[in-house]
């Protein structure tokens, strides 16, 4: 006899799969302590471009101690972390948000519930809510962007057709996921620690079964990896709008991958974008690799925020650079919310405080 579970998001009209457990996922032995994770909020209401040196975060040796939220609304909290060490100790599910960890230092295999998935530098790691895992790093030099999403991240709808297959001018396709693979199926009963997020708490439950007890599991619900290394950018004549970048969607903000790519090849062109009014989004821009044209003095691991309401765009002297330019290598991820973004105290250690004054001509 197994113990089957169908683990769904959306009520029952959401991505599911049916799991089947060797013992019982429900023998709770201890409820222990319920601990108060809800960053401390600096700035509630922003109207001022900023600037973060990402790379300042202070490391930590626990993976969720390590996690530093830096800005948040009601649909997504993104952070940044450098955790030293692995989570092996306890188990980890984040019940309210689907997690996304883009690896951009440290290689490791996420172990999860449904398997293994392997990491390296560049990969985006979609964890659906619910899922229970551990990470395991190679090093102990690691370094994170992450969002907890308060609604299931997909891939954009637009790329699909009628039966959800990626289209041929998708930036991506199947063959490209790095899904789970060699299902650890534990038989073991004991005490086993799975540290439970939900509503910005972290409840301590003991269960009196290993959580990695799958013979088997089918489904479309499951942790996967995919690298930004293998976005294939798409390129114009003339400027392309952000939407070309577009990696993930979700009803309240879209992921961008900035990847290295031509730019705009008619003759006239101007390679540096326009300045722009995101009168509907807020956006957050992490910067991984390379030059960043539009940019002056930006080093990896910079987060820039540009909120909602007020314009944008590339700082003096990035058009005359960029022209006669015939690619770039930078490497960037940007999210976008649609409702505005508050900022934490840690992200305010962070910040360059000049940075809102970077586009004055000297
Ligand atoms: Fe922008």
């Amino acid at each position: 006899m197994y113990y089957e579970q169908l683990f769904g998001t959306i009520g029952f009209d959401g991505m599911s799969s049916l799991m089947y457990h060797n013992h019982r996922p429900t023998m709770v032995k201890e409820v222990g302590p319920c601990i108060d994770l809800a960053p401390d909020i600096a700035v509630g209401n922003n109207l001022t471009s900023r600037m973060l040196k990402g790379f300042n975060v202070k490391p930590e040796k626990d993976f969720l101690d390590s996690r530093k939220v830096m800005m948040l609304n009601s649909d997504i909290q993104i952070g940044l972390a450098a955790p030293q060490k692995s989570l092996t100790e306890y188990f980890y599910k984040n019940t309210d948000a689907d997690e996304m960890l883009f690896i951009h230092q440290g290689t490791g295999t996420l172990r999860t519930i449904f398997g293994n998935i392997s990491f390296e530098y560049g990969d985006y790691l979609i964890i659906p809510r619910g899922t229970i895992y551990q990470i395991e790093f190679d090093g102990s030099d690691n370094r994170i962007l992450f969002a907890e999403s308060y609604s299931p991240i997909y891939t954009p709808k637009r790329y699909r057709n009628w039966f959800g297959q990626l289209l041929e001018h998708s930036p991506f396709c199947e063959r490209d996921y790095k899904l789970p693979e060699n299902l650890e199926t534990h038989d073991e009963k004991g005490d086993f620690l799975i540290k439970i997020k939900k509503q910005g708490m972290v409840h301590h439950l003991v269960y009196a079964s290993h959580p990695f007890d799958l013979v088997g599991w089918d489904g479309y619900n499951f942790p996967y990896g995919f690298s930004i290394h293998n976005f294939e950018p798409i390129t114009g004549r003339v400027h392309q709008p952000p939407p070309v970048h577009q990696t993930f969607e979700t009803d309240s903000y879209v992921i961008c991958s900035f990847c290295p790519r031509l730019y705009d090849y008619h003759p006239l062109a101007i390679p540096a974008p326009y300045n722009h009014s995101n009168i509907d989004s807020d956006e957050m821009l992490y910067y991984v690799d390379g030059d960043f044209m539009s940019r002056n003095n930006i080093e990896k691991g910079y987060v820039s925020l540009h909120p909602a309401g007020i314009p944008h765009g590339p700082h003096p002297g990035a058009y005359e650079r960029s022209i006669g330019q015939k690619e770039t290598a930078e490497l960037a991820v940007m999210i976008d919310t649609f409702k505005p973004l508050q900022l934490t105290k840690a992200a305010i250690e962070l910040e360059d405080p000049d940075y809102y004054k970077s586009w004055l001509e000297h």
